[in-house]
């Protein structure tokens, strides 16, 4: 699919469109910055990075670097600083009145703060847990980011539309229905949907918040594969409450305990040889 996805985008580009790299390309504008730091390979990073809201601390010197085109999953019990995680990557608790942050988090080696939101969050996708389509129809649903980037010529918009959709794994199922609600289709099918908004702006980086764990199980196996087949082009950064899903898509997975970094590992041997015994009993279900 990925493979015929940049095929299409390669007949796709035309000259004077949109000039931005491919999916995965390294972006100049996020280069490491020389002399800044240590020589930075990962697309994502974080160090000794804490978050409060108010006086909460929510998570607690946080440091781990998640290298580019891989899956990392991030599990831990509910409340333990998951989604706090995951919404610094792009930012997005910024929105949150009180929200207070130390320490680093960078994306493609540059630090999140020095990066324009709205630039932050079209190269740092996001897909949520529940499936959020716009009561719109599904080729503006999929369109819409494009819109906000100023695109307005409907040759262009069809085409990264299309290629959005085929990325997503939906294209066949909704080709000939783009004008219909995207409320009226299944929510395994809203939910690659909303991956194809999310892919239609060509992200770098995907960040995906137990996407799901509102699916029944023949839709949960189709998003599996789908981030399977993403990370040949992006990096994906999920957080999950399942741990055979994570062992199952990840290449690495973090552990979070009340807002800090217990362990972080290849995932196989963080499932089958933990390091730390508090990462034993947690998925050995002693808690949680
Ligand atoms: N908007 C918010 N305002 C205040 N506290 C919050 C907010 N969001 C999350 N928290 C608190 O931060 C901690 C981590 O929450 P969260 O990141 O949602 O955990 P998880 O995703 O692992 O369930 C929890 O104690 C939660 O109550
Ligand atoms: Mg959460």
């Amino acid at each position: 699919m990925a493979t015929e996805a940049r095929a299409a985008d390669a007949a796709e580009a035309r000259p004077g469109t949109m000039a931005r790299p491919a999916p995965g390309a390294p972006d100049p504008a996020l280069a490491p910055v020389p002399g800044h730091g240590a020589p930075a390979p990962s697309m994502l990073g974080t160090r000794e990075f804490s978050l409060f809201y108010g006086t909460h601390p929510a998570l607690k010197k946080v440091s781990f670097e998640v290298a580019r085109h891989s899956v990392t999953a991030i599990i831990g019990p509910s409340g333990c600083g998951k989604s706090t995680l995951l919404r610094s990557f792009n930012r997005m608790n910024d929105l949150i009145p009180g929200v207070r942050t130390e320490g680093e988090i960078r994306v493609g080696g540059r630090g999140v703060g020095e990066v324009d939101p709205v630039e932050l969050r079209r190269r740092v996708g996001m897909v949520f847990q529940r499936p959020n389509p716009f009561p719109k129809s599904i080729f503006e649903n999929v369109a819409f980011g494009l819109r906000m980037l100023g695109i307005k010529d409907r040759a262009e918009l069809e085409g990264r539309v299309e290629l959005g959709l085929r990325r997503a794994a939906i294209w066949d199922e909704v080709r000939d229905r783009l004008e219909r609600s995207a409320l009226q289709l299944s929510g395994g099918q809203q939910q690659r949907v909303c991956i194809a908004r999310c892919l239609a702006v060509e992200p770098e980086v995907i960040l995906m918040d137990e996407p799901a764990s509102a699916l029944d199980p023949t839709a949960t196996a189709r998003i599996e594969e789908l981030v399977l087949d993403l990370k040949t082009s992006y990096t994906i950064l999920v957080v999950t409450h399942n741990m055979q899903q994570a062992a199952r898509i990840s290449d690495h997975t973090v552990f979070m305990l009340n807002g800090e970094l217990i362990e972080h590992d290849e995932t196989p041997r963080l499932f089958t040889s933990p390091r730390q015994k508090l990462t034993e009993d947690y998925i050995t279900g002693r808690f949680g």
